[in-house]
């Protein structure tokens, strides 16, 4: 069975080693600043001596499609260009990096966030089918806000086609693969998903048609980006659903759709196992306390849920969610070894992965191919120093991240993408100043931890 340091290759391009960053936000925009922003958060994962980063969720669309503030548009191809500077920062290093494509459809902001619905009244959400019923009651008590357009056939003919247009555009500008936004309730997500998905045309009403757009939008990256270029999807299993969800993809579906993708050509697939709403069931772990009381998002807070007091009602369901989902070491691990048992492309693992000791188990078990985490890398940019390496001390590694959560609201609040726990951050200034994140090719440039907030 393969080791953590043994090279992998993911549709002919190959990784040094089976750690990889899992996607997560960088909130970097498409302002004067985003490719610094990017290579600031992004390059330290390279330089320690990740195999894989994936970047965040990034829009295909110029208008609407956005899940969360601060999310990176790449529909403009002279924007996306410019990131030729992250991409080579990162192959520098040695390292791989792939673009993840999203488009939030009935999950985008405007329907959630009331400051940017303010200022974008006219924005309508691209829709598999009507709203699924306890969304509409959502929008009826103004919970969520609401301005659906169900896509014609054509229409989904056009999305995927620009999901193809910015894949093109990313391995222009020299990203090594392409990774699909399939699990955190977005759009890909919506088509899957029998909770929303009730279409009667060719993109619904069956099991393989629900599929269909995502191997449409396979066919579109293959057709306008390069037929080698590799294309990597998360795929759900909508188990962490609330039990009065009916209609929803259950782990035999979600193991289903994985040989249906690879049969596709996929080239590697992540099976996540989520909720069919955007709760916190991808981020399991505590109730970040902390971050609904510092001062410093309360402005954030009440323009994005529109007042203290839903901003309060918002606090309160997450608190509830941090109970209905508890943390639970490497949660997906069930799913991927299914799915890696009846696959032959690599399966990749990520949800709670926490110490060397568990990553071993998992590829020594032959339940995935490499690991990922995510958390963690907001705690240690440069965790891979580490965790890599296979001697005796690398074994007892464990990392810093406490699974509190505090980074993930203040997105809501328009805040960067950062660990926010300061014994955490001290815990890591301690490790730094023992020189664990020192590496032979490491440059000598200033710790990114030097330059956080907490
Ligand atoms: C703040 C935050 C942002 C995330 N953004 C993305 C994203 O853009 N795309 C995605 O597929 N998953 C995203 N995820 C999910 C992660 O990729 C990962 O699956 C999840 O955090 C579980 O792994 P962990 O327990 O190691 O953090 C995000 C998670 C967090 C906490
Ligand atoms: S705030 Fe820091 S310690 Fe807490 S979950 Fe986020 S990265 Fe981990």
């Amino acid at each position: 069975m393969p080791a953590l340091e043994d090279p992998l290759d993911v549709g002919g391009v190959e990784l040094r080693n089976r750690l990889y960053r899992a996607p997560l936000l960088e909130c970097a925009g498409n302002g004067s600043d985003a490719v610094d922003t990017l290579i600031r958060e992004l390059e330290p994962a390279a330089e320690a001596g990740a195999g894989l980063i994936c970047q965040g969720a990034t829009v295909v669309r110029e208008e609407g499609g956005c899940a969360a503030p601060g999310m990176t548009r790449v529909s403009d191809p002279a924007f996306v260009a410019r990131l030729e500077r992250l991409t080579d920062a990162v192959h520098d290093h040695g390292s791989r990096i792939f673009l993840q494509l999203e488009h939030g459809g009935l999950r985008s902001m405007e329907t959630w966030h009331a400051g940017y619905r303010a200022e974008h009244p006219h924005l309508t959400q691209l829709a598999v089918s009507r709203p699924p019923r306890a969304l509409r009651a959502l929008d009826r008590v103004g919970f969520l806000d609401y301005d659906p357009r169900v896509l014609d056939t054509e229409e989904v003919y056009d999305l995927a086609a620009d999901f193809g247009r910015s894949a093109e555009y990313a391995v222009a500008a020299g990203y090594d693969g392409i990774h699909i936004a399939g699990a955190n309730a977005g759009i890909v997500q919506q088509f899957l998903s029998p909770f929303y998905n009730r279409r009667d045309d060719e993109f619904g009403g069956s099991f393989a048609a629900r599929t269909r757009f995502l191997e449409l939008v396979l066919e579109e990256i293959r057709s306008r980006a390069g037929r080698d270029v590799p294309v990597v999807t998360k795929v759900p299993a909508e188990t962490a659903a609330p039990p009065f969800v009916r209609r929803r993809i259950s782990l035999a579906d979600g193991v289903r759709t994985c040989e249906r993708l690879a049969e596709a050509g996929f080239d590697a697939l992540v099976p996540v196992q989520v909720s069919v709403f955007w709760d916190a069931s991808i981020v399991r772990g505590e109730f970040p306390d902390r971050a609904w009381r510092d001062d410093r998002f309360r402005a954030g807070y009440a323009d994005a849920f529109g007042s203290r007091a839903r901003t309060g009602l918002v606090a309160l369901l997450n608190w509830i969610q941090s109970k209905a989902y508890d943390f639970e070491p490497a949660w997906n691990r069930q799913y991927t070894r299914r799915v890696a048992e009846r696959v032959s492309v690599p399966v990749l693992a990520e949800g709670g992965v926490r110490t060397r000791s568990q990553i071993d188990r998992l590829l020594s078990a032959g339940d995935c191919d490499a690991v990922g985490m995510g958390r963690p890398f907001y705690a240690e940019p440069r965790l891979p120093a580490r965790i890599l390496g296979g001697g005796a001390e690398t074994r007892e590694t464990a990392v810093v991240c406490e699974n509190c959560n505090n980074c993930t609201v203040p997105q809501a609040a328009g805040a960067r993408g950062v660990c926010r726990t300061p014994s955490v951050l001290e815990e890591r200034g301690a490790l730094r100043d023992a020189g664990a994140y020192d590496r032979a090719e490491a440059s000598g440039r200033a710790e990114p931890e030097d330059r956080e907030e907490s």
